[in-house]
């Protein structure tokens, strides 16, 4: 991995702060580096969350991207391989659902063998819905992944069902995290997003389910994005407002103010039985600090969650193409990011009603 010839990137490596080769520190023009690569195996998902891909939407007659369009894992590979040149230390697999994407195993065989440009080994993880994870922990975990991060909204069956609009059962998931927990894909950390008079009577149980068991969950603020369609201000419960709830049972205490480029403010369970996490995307957004970058199942490179526009990195994913010169490509893009959408959508409102950004879907940018 890291027998390559660095002398196309340091060519461009003019706006690097000097690091050691210079190449590590490709930094955006608001001063951020790039650390994290979500990659998108696939836009599809079997469940129909009514804030990620409403059925109205995503309907049997919803174009989703054909399998031809969808990047090999050769070029996936290669991708991997380019972001880590440029510093990417951590590399999450998301969807859609990622596990519907057939043999995904032999994909992340090949990327845990990545390192990073420091040399140290990659860190793998996948977010999932679990639908699928009670038959699959083993062989991901055999594969080499290092850890998984489950969404699940609800403990109540009915609940469930409804916000994930899917006809199975809640205990599906549950064995799922069970089985990841078992194979040691640790620390396994559960989303949910909770939307007011939705699954905020799950806040408690949720916390009860997974106190004690080496399982952090944190909640998400609803935002703005996938089934953005019934979104608004008033069914947001802010990351303030769940943690009044959660401490109105069970004491906490702050643990980190946040991890440096992550997304989540800790607390651990003053009892020290675990970990709970809030992740204040609407009422605290921490643009500030993203490294995160986003390519989607068709090669598109998103410099930001609320992006709609990607850069297409497919002329340089084909045989003709090195790796120095996708990582050229991806560098010029990076070196132009100002994102900070979530941070200018919270000054904005503040200023105006109506909504300032126009939605973009989730599920084919990576969650
Ligand atoms: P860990 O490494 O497990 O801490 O992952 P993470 O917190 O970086 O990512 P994860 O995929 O677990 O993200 C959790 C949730 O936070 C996502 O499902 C989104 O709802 C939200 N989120 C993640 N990244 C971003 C981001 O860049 N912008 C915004 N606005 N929200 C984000
Ligand atoms: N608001 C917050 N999080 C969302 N996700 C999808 N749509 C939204 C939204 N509107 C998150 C889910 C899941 C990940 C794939 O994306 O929590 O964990
Ligand atoms: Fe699928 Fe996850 Fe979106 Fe739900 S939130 S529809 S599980 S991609
Ligand atoms: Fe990053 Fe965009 Fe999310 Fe801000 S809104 S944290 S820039 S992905």
């Amino acid at each position: 991995m890291n027998i390559i010839d660095h002398s196309i990137l340091a060519d461009t490596a003019s706006r690097d702060s000097g690091s050691a080769g210079g190449v590590t520190s490709t930094l955006d023009k608001l001063n951020r580096p790039l650390r994290d690569l979500r990659l998108s195996v696939i836009d599809q998902c079997n469940f129909r969350c009514t804030y990620c891909m409403p059925r109205d939407t995503f309907g049997t007659d919803y174009r989703f991207l054909p399998s031809s369009e969808r990047l090999s894992f050769e070029q996936i590979l290669k991708l991997a391989k380019a972001f880590a040149l440029l510093g990417v230390e951590k590399i999450r697999i998301t969807g859609g659902e990622p596990l519907l994407r057939r043999g995904l195993e032999s994909l992340i065989e090949q990327l845990a063998k990545l390192t990073t440009e420091s040399g140290k080994p990659m860190e793998l993880a996948l977010t999932t819905n679990g639908s699928l994870l009670a038959a699959r922990a083993r062989s991901l975990r055999d594969a080499g992944l290092g850890r998984v991060t489950v969404s699940l909204d609800a403990v109540d069956d009915a609940v469930f069902r409804r916000m994930s609009d899917i006809d199975m059962p809640v205990s599906r998931i549950l064995d799922g995290i069970e089985t990841a927990r078992a194979v040691g894909l640790a620390p396994i950390k559960v989303n949910s997003v909770i939307e007011r008079g939705v699954n905020d009577s799950q806040i408690l149980p949720l916390v009860r389910l997974f106190k004690g068991t080496g399982v952090a969950v944190r909640f998400i603020e609803y935002m703005d994005v996938g089934g953005a369609a019934g979104w608004s201000n008033t069914k947001v419960i802010t990351a303030r407002e769940t943690r009044d709830i959660v401490e109105s049972a069970f004491p906490l205490v702050a643990v980190v103010v946040r991890e440096k480029t992550g997304t989540a403010v800790n607390y651990r369970h003053a009892d020290g039985t675990g970990e709970v996490g809030f992740i204040a995307s609407v009422s605290q957004p921490f643009c500030g600090s993203c490294s995160r970058a986003r390519v989607s199942a068709d090669g598109q490179l998103y410099s930001c969650l609320f992006a709609t526009q990607g850069t297409d990195l497919r002329p340089w994913l084909t045989d003709t193409a090195s790796v120095e010169q996708l990582a050229v490509a991806v560098r010029s893009r990076w070196i132009q990011r100002d994102d900070r959408y979530s941070e200018l959508r919270s000054t904005q409102r503040r200023t105006g009603p109506g909504k300032v950004y126009p939605t973009v879907r989730m599920s084919l940018v990576g969650g």
